[in-house]
């Protein structure tokens, strides 16, 4: 069966797009056949993957809000980047969040639109927006699991009350099937005592809810990957250390 993971925080910048890109492309390693979702109106994973965003006429957009003459319009879907295949967005998913308001079965319009892609791929990867609101709400509808990356910095656990309520209340009323992939631990850097102190905090909080992942650290290598628009095992600077994180996070995922 087809395990369709939401990576989901509200919280800004805490490696949710990068580990979409990266944990994607170690899965493809592993042999899987691997689609990600843009469903970040900001659209990062759509430029992290190479593609401009401004420049894309179908998007995930145009298959969540049709126009009104039109029935069902399929997922666009770009092939093969890298050997994963992505679901692009752009800023006008900002509009979504206003237009999906009165539609019917709004909750479950990113699971339709999935449903039929469902016997292409062995895993199917949701980058949700930073927030609470609906296109993050009928992400965690769509999946199977839920992955919650947590940067290692002193706020990372302000927000996980709100975050655990909305994944509670989607399993409870729309998703029953919905389990925890895991925490994901990023941005940690050792040498920090205060990064050291939270990380532990998390490892203890946290592992009551869900399985913690391997911790990923602060690295220059994968910011600068981002840039290239390629998963930081095809470009030029490839930090070993980091590349066999994601290869564990990848055989953890594969096994759930
Ligand atoms: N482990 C890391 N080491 C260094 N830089 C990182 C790491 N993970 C992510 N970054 C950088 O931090 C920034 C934020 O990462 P990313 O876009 O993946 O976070 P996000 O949670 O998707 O953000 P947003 O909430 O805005 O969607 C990016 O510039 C990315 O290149
Ligand atoms: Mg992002």
């Amino acid at each position: 069966m087809t395990k369709v993971i939401a990576l989901f925080n509200q919280a800004g910048g805490v490696g949710k797009s990068t580990t979409t890109q990266n944990l994607g492309y170690h899965l493809f390693l592993r042999r899987h056949r691997v689609l990600v979702v843009d469903m970040d109106p900001q659209a990062s994973l759509t430029s992290f993957m190479g593609l401009e965003p401004a420049d894309l006429k179908e998007t995930i957009y145009t298959a969540l809000v049709p126009e009104e003459d039109e029935v069902d319009k399929p997922l666009p879907i770009h092939k093969d980047l890298h050997g994963i295949d992505l679901a692009p967005a752009n800023l006008l998913l900002a509009n979504a969040e206003q237009e999906l308001i009165f539609a019917e079965q709004r909750e479950f319009r990113l699971k339709d639109i999935l449903a039929p892609r469902l016997f292409d791929y062995d895993f199917i990867l949701v980058d949700c927006p930073p927030s609470l609101g609906i296109l993050s709400q009928i992400s965690l509808v769509a999946s199977t699991h839920v992955l919650v990356p947590v940067q290692c910095q002193y706020k990372a656990l302000l927000g996980t009350e709100s975050l655990l309520k909305t994944v509670y209340k989607v399993k409870r009323r729309l998703n029953t099937e919905l389990t925890f992939a895991g925490f994901l631990p990023t941005l940690y850097s050792a040498s920090n005592s205060l990064d050291r102190r939270t990380l532990q905090i998390v490892q203890e909080q946290l592992a009551s809810v869900g399985p913690i992942l391997p911790t990923v650290p602060r690295a220059t290598a994968l910011a600068e990957a981002t840039e290239y628009g390629m998963p930081l095992a095809l470009c030029p600077k490839k930090n070993p250390e980091i590349l066999q994180i994601f290869d564990r996070i990848a055989q953890v995922v594969e096994s759930l």
